[in-house]
């Protein structure tokens, strides 16, 4: 996302113990640190204890083990910081795209070519519309082309033997940029309900409402694209037009529920009385798989786009679901006299009804979740998975895969001081539910199997390496050690619902974990697991505008940190949270005995660091430069070759610094142990980390995956300022070319490829 529609507020009142603070503690013991996570991992893998990763004899294994010479080594030399319209990568034959390379780059030939595919506005079948740089969009046109802001993404076979030349690809469209949409730039004119500012290429809203076509525009503009991908015999990927495959989810699409909350009173709205059912997916930000073939969506900064002036609940406040107006303003829509079945009135939930079922006071609580979608099967509902809590969520991601043992899942809610979440099913894992490419398999009836049925849990960072997961059940027993009042009352009755009221814990995700005790945390975005030792690494974005100390918090409600469901307008620094500034983020990893076990052990993976003369001497923890530089890690993607090894990519959603814009990075992780440094990435092997790709200016790098025979790197390229060229018509333009002049922004997939069709990176 861009810091367009980032929610900055606070909305954790809780006094648990922020993250920031256990990783000071844990920092200043710093001979702790030594042995690193690959001593307490190995430890904890043979079935160990978890102390022995707070054991403070591990010096001695540090000192021996070293830095393993990595077998696997990345064969590409890294870029230096970027800042221009264009993609650049290594050794790229385009003379844009080599003006940033290091001295003595590769030649060409044995370099590396970035195409753009399935950019915003490609049709994905006949009732879409070519692209030109004037194309009126309508509601129809949208709802036939690709969506907007590409973010998460993975592929899908169609048959094992083309896996890497022909998948069916589902691409998350997180949101919106109307200017882009509408055309506002070039031809100076504001949608109806905004005044256009030339000057400054803002739009402001004004009291008119919004037209209904251009709401239903932005509607399905949103939400997830699913087309078939081709590579052709020259090694360019384009959409193939009305596959059976292709379709779009939209804000609009209806959905199932699954899970505790369905059929719930919690969710009865006039659109289905029966809690069962709701319309859309919304802010569909990072995105998971599942081992049975399906994609899983995830709504992120969904409460924006609803309102709700009176009647409003603790989770609306929790939530942050605003008063007033909405982001886009589609509820100013309604009453339209095209308006069907409430397709506008939804997005306000303030009660206008005798009860629920006759007004859309629940329609928020429709949302949050992960959604469950088969790629294969274009006319099957998407499912919204409950069980796995409900909150901004970022991503999810599916742990190692053990045969007879619970199938799991991460996610991170993506907002300031919110919590790291794992979903362990009941079923366990059975190899005969794999996906099989070409299968007419009911993978939504093994979805429900795996993730309608299980037990959810928060993540609770301790300063000596340790971690628990924590139960957030109906009858867990609020523990004495978060300090909270309720201490010995069951988690049911803390949040005053009744006894065994499953949906009510899954509708008030956010306060159970606050009454465990769970570690808030700065950002939690992407994660990804290394699918041989189930090491779990996560990025942490940032954690900006905390007060300086001494400065009490303000509440925006006019409540107080008593009053659950109150919320800070600023985040407090205290003694339980001491940091004024997380600028640049980190990505932090853990693992588990078991996929099962509530125990784990962590340890910080690296430091992100600006580069900027700025900055204190002490804030580049991990030591990096300018081949490595990174801030507000984001993108995360565990690249299973090398027998083992892997290759951990990180991606980054900044906006551009003064030293580069956003970018793609690479390491081998695997064979990385600690200097005395708080990180794995310290001064003695930071030249491992490598920047490989850089975005064009005003962009996030998002989005990851490699072809099953990893000779093509697929990222997204979200929010750019001014790219791609405009290649009369083409949907495949080269990247790396930067544009004459002006031209309409496109966010889009590129695809990385090495010249020689080599394996990328190594
Ligand atoms: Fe949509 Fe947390 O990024
Ligand atoms: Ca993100
Ligand atoms: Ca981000």
């Amino acid at each position: 996302m861009s810091e367009e529609i980032e929610d900055h507020r606070l909305l954790n009142a809780s006094e648990n113990e922020p993250f920031s603070s256990v990783l000071e503690r844990r920092v200043s013991r710093r001979s702790i640190m030594r042995g690193g996570l690959n001593v307490a991992a190995v430890s904890m893998l043979a079935g160990f204890g978890l102390t022995a990763c707070s054991d403070d004899d591990n010096d001695n294994v540090s000192s021996s083990d070293g830095d393993r010479a990595a077998a696997m080594m990345l064969a590409f030399e890294a870029l230096e910081g970027s800042q221009q319209d264009a993609v650049v990568v290594p050794g790229a034959s385009s003379s844009q795209g080599s003006a940033a390379l290091t001295a003595g780059a590769a030649a060409a030939t044995s370099g590396y070519t970035a195409q753009v595919v399935m950019p915003w506005g490609t049709p994905i079948n006949n009732n879409g519309q070519a692209w030109n740089q004037n194309l009126a969009f309508t509601p129809e046109i949208q709802a036939n082309s690709v969506g907007m802001h590409h973010d998460g993404m993975h592929n899908f076979p169609i048959s094992d033997d083309t896996a890497s030349s022909n998948f069916i690809m589902a691409l998350n469209n997180e949101y919106i940029d109307q200017l882009a949409l509408f055309d506002v730039i070039s031809t100076g004119v504001a949608p109806q309900g905004y005044d256009y500012d030339a000057e400054s290429r803002r739009l402001d809203r004004n009291d008119q409402p919004r037209a209904a076509d251009d709401s239903r525009t932005e509607i399905n503009a949103h939400g997830v694209t699913v087309v078939e991908l081709r590579r052709n015999e020259n090694r360019v990927w384009d959409v193939v037009r009305s596959s059976q495959y292709n379709r779009r989810v939209t804000s609009a699409t209806p959905c199932e529920l699954a899970g505790p909350v369905a059929g719930s009173d919690y969710v009865v709205t006039a659109y289905d009385n029966t809690g069962m059912s709701t319309r859309g997916t919304n802010n569909n930000c990072a995105n998971g798989f599942t081992p049975w073939g399906t994609y899983l969506t995830c709504e992120e900064n969904w409460p924006n786009v609803f309102r709700k002036d009176s009647g409003r609940a603790a989770d609306d406040n929790r939530l942050g679901i605003p008063t007033g107006s909405t982001r886009y303003g589609w509820e100013t829509s309604a009453g339209d006299a095209t308006e069907s079945a409430d397709e506008f009135a939804r997005f306000n939930a303030t009660p206008t009804g005798e009860t629920a079922a006759e007004d859309y006071r629940n329609e928020p609580r429709t949302f949050g979740y992960i959604v469950e979608i088969d790629p294969y099967n274009a006319t099957s509902r998407p499912v919204k998975r409950t069980a796995l809590g409900r909150f901004r969520h970022e991503g999810c991601w599916p742990g190692k895969l053990v045969e007879g043992e619970p199938v799991v899942f991460y996610s991170g809610h993506d907002s300031r001081n919110e919590y790291i979440y794992k979903f362990v099913s009941d079923a366990v894992w059975n190899p005969a539910d794999a996906n099989t490419a070409g299968a007419t398999t009911d993978r939504l009836a093994i979805g429900a199997k795996y993730m309608d049925a299980g037990t959810l849990y928060a993540a609770r960072f301790n300063a000596d390496g340790s971690g628990e997961w924590l139960e957030l059940e109906p009858d867990t027993i609020v523990p004495a050690s978060a300090g909270s009042r309720y201490a010995g009352m069951t988690l049911a009755s803390a949040l005053g619902l009744e006894a065994g009221d499953r949906a009510g814990i899954i509708i008030h995700t956010c306060d159970a974990a606050d009454l465990m005790g769970a570690t808030p945390m700065d950002r939690p975005e992407w994660g990804t697991v290394d699918p041989v030792s189930g090491e779990v690494y996560m990025t942490l974005t940032n954690n900006s505008d905390r007060l300086p100390e001494g400065q009490s918090p303000t509440f925006s409600n006019g409540s107080s940190i008593e009053e659950p469901g109150s919320a800070y307008d600023e985040a407090p620094v205290n003694a339980a949270n001491p940091r004024v500034n997380n600028n640049d983020g980190q990505v932090i990893r853990w693992v588990e005995p078991s996929p099962g076990d509530t125990r784990f052990s962590w340890d910080i993976f690296v430091f992100g660091a600006l580069g900027t003369d700025s900055e204190a001497d002490d804030y580049n923890r991990s030591s990096l430069t300018a081949q490595n530089y990174f801030s507000s890690c984001d993108g995360l993607w565990y690249d299973d070759r090398g027998d083992g090894q892997g290759i951990l990519w990180i991606e980054t959603d900044t906006g551009g610094t003064d030293v580069t814009n956003d970018q793609v990075l690479a390491v081998v992780p695997q064979g990385l142990s600690k200097g005395d440094n708080a990180s794995v990435i310290h001064e003695g092997n930071q030249a491992q980390l490598k920047r490989f790709a850089v975005g064009p200016n005003g962009c996030e790098v998002t989005g990851i995956f490699a072809t099953p025979d990893k000779t093509a790197l697929f990222i997204n390229i979200q929010h750019p300022s001014n790219w791609p060229i405009d290649d009369s018509g083409s949907n495949t333009p080269d990247a790396t070319v930067e544009p004459s002049g002006n031209v309409r922004p496109r966010a889009s997939t590129v695809v990385i490829q090495k010249a020689d069709g080599g394996q990328i990176a190594v």
